[in-house]
């Protein structure tokens, strides 16, 4: 027998409509995660909740799936997300001494937010140009040969907000 023949219904009857049913609801999962993220800047519990309700999913559905994704966040997100690079070629260039100056700067670590909100720090694999390395991303705008200079610079920004 074909793939192409298989009658999911026929086979399974009334399983296969709430399968269908389930897979469609899941579809639509993330399309609104990505919106939540995208207006809240992560993903709120209490709005997960509301979610889960409206969609008749388990919460831990929810989170299962989100969970899965880079993309979505569980707490809030700082105005400027930086992420330094620790790709090879970045961090032969010094970008570790970028990350420590951030972190000493701001008095938080790799992946975390300060209290107000103005800053999300985190380290990235390689964004695919190591030639200006090396490289920082702001809110994912390429900042190359982050010097001193471009650091400090980088530091006011985030200061002033
Ligand atoms: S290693 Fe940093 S951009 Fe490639």
């Amino acid at each position: 027998m074909e793939i192409e023949e298989i009658d999911v219904d026929e086979n399974i009857g009334e399983v296969g409509r709430v399968l269908r049913e389930h897979e469609r609801r899941r579809g639509i999962l993330i399309h609104v995660l990505q919106e939540i993220e995208e207006n809240n800047g992560y993903l709120p519990e209490g709005v997960l909740r509301r979610l889960s309700r409206k969609l008749d999913l388990p919460l831990a559905e929810i989170y299962s799936v989100a969970s899965f994704y880079k993309m979505f966040h569980f707490t809030p997100r700082g105005r400027k997300v930086v992420k330094v690079c620790l790709g090879t070629a970045c961090y032969v260039r010094g970008s570790k001494k970028v990350l420590t100056a951030l972190e000493d700067e701001f008095g938080i670590k790799s992946g975390e937010t300060t209290e107000d909100l103005a800053l999300t720090l985190e380290t990235v694999g390689c964004v695919g140009c190591c030639g200006l390395a090396p490289v920082t991303t702001v809110n994912d705008e390429v900042i190359g040969e982050t010097g001193t200079k471009k650091l400090e610079a980088l530091v006011r920004s985030i200061k002033k907000g």
